[in-house]
């Protein structure tokens, strides 16, 4: 079982979490940013270390664990997840190593973080929750990186509908919008691949908006009825590995073999009815996240644009001066905001990570099951099948699987 050593973070005094990371580039770097962060600006009860960054090429892996901080390097994800100076796996590869890498960081008694979606089958997912719950009897831990929970105004709008302040939820209306493959020229990277990413906008965008929608909703979809597309189905294969969304065309062309775009409604257990919408060719948005909840009471809106603001219209005020209002999410008793900055001085992107790293820590340290869990991960990739599963028969109605 993984458990923090007795020696002490060299900074802090505090008992230190000894990090393992697999994949260096976009998320790599992402949690890298998380790592560093969390316990300089939050009083954690355990001192995140970076300990051992891992990639195949070993000059690569050396350069990046320079630039953000790792103390070690690994070529090969077996040797670290064997390493019993590592408490924590950290997974930021493309999906189709989270599952062998997880299974094995869990088998070798580790904590584990994996990134979205948890993994490319529901066969994998299932096999990933099982190895999970076995690993949560060791008192190790397993959570899926579902960032865009830990933004203070999506925590702050959980903390809402909680409260019952817009009532009985009727609609979820959410869309994920980008726009890096207009270009048909955009090369054939990991992205594009089913045996290496699973699905396309679906399993990318889509995964974090069914997460979100049913986190802040409080309640888990029952079924959807779906449209997928791939509207650009050859395109030139890459020079060199991508990473992140770019990448440099070669000579020749390959299939694209996953959506470019899926459009789904969804039923919510309670019968509230939701829309999605997750796509790569949304010209002129490049990473547009809206959800909007309307429920009996009143109506809370969020935008990734505006990550800072939550919109909120309180249905039971008098109609002569109701309407929305734009809550300033930065007060200090609102969510994770206790650390940072003064009112007005608002958050990014790149926060979601420190605070993903700040939960984990607390879990880690509380014996507590992280959220989102392995087991809510699989939940996802069972939407994310029926989906599919819809498109492929006309949109029928599909049931998630229990
Ligand atoms: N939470 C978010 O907001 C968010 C954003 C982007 C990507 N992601 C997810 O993060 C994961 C990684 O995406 P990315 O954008 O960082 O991809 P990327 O292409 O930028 O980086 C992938 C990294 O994994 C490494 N890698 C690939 N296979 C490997 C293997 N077998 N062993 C060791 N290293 C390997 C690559 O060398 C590279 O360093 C994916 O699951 C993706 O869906 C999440």
């Amino acid at each position: 079982m993984a458990q923090p050593q007795a020696s002490e973070g060299a900074e802090t005094g505090k008992p230190p979490l000894r990090i393992g990371m697999v994949g260096y580039a976009f998320m790599g770097a992402a949690h890298s940013q998380g790592w560093r962060t969390a316990g300089r600006v939050f009083d954690l009860p355990l001192s995140p270390e970076l300990a051992v960054i891992c990639g195949r090429d070993a000059d690569a892996v050396r350069a990046a664990a320079d630039r953000h901080g790792w103390a070690e390097t690994e070529t090969d994800w077996h040797a670290l997840v064997r390493r019993d100076d590592i408490d924590l796996v950290d997974i930021c590869t493309p999906g189709d190593s989270h599952a062998e890498i997880a299974l094995a960081a869990l088998a070798a008694g580790k904590h584990v973080l994996c990134e979205k979606p948890l993994a490319n089958t529901v066969a994998e997912a299932e096999a990933m929750a099982r190895a999970a719950e076995e690993g949560r009897s060791r008192g190790q831990l397993a959570m899926v990186g579902f960032n865009y929970r830990r933004l203070p105004a999506t925590a702050q709008a959980r903390r809402m509908v909680a409260e019952g302040r817009i009532g009985r939820l009727r609609h979820v209306r959410v869309a994920y919008l980008q726009d890096w493959l207009v270009d048909p020229a955009f090369p054939l990277t990991w992205r594009l691949r089913r045996e290496h990413a699973g699905s396309g906008s679906l399993g990318d965008l889509g995964a974090h908006i069914v997460d979100l929608a049913q986190h802040l909703a409080g309640e888990r979809l029952a079924g959807v009825s779906a449209l997928t597309e791939t509207f650009v189905r050859e395109r030139p294969l890459p020079d060199a590995p991508s990473s992140g969304l770019a990448a440099v065309s070669a000579s020749g062309t390959g299939e694209v073999t996953v959506d470019d775009a899926a459009l789904f409604t969804g039923r919510f257990a309670s019968g509230a009815l939701a829309s999605f919408e997750a796509t790569r060719y949304a010209t002129g948005r490049k990473n547009s996240l809206r959800i909007e909840l309307n429920g009996e009471r009143g109506s809370l809106a969020f935008d990734l644009e505006r990550l800072n603001e939550l919109e909120y219209h309180d249905g039971t005020e008098p109609a002569a001066h109701a309407g929305f209002r734009r809550i300033l999410v930065t007060e200090p008793d609102h969510p994770y905001l206790e650390a940072w900055w003064p009112p007005g001085h608002g958050l990014g992107y790149e926060h979601t990570f420190v605070h993903q790293a700040r939960d984990l820590v607390h879990a880690v340290a509380e014996g507590r099951g992280p959220e989102p869990s392995f087991a809510d991960g699989l939940q996802v990739q069972r939407v994310l099948a029926a989906v599919e599963e819809s498109a492929e028969k006309n949109s029928v109605y599909t049931p998630i699987a229990a």
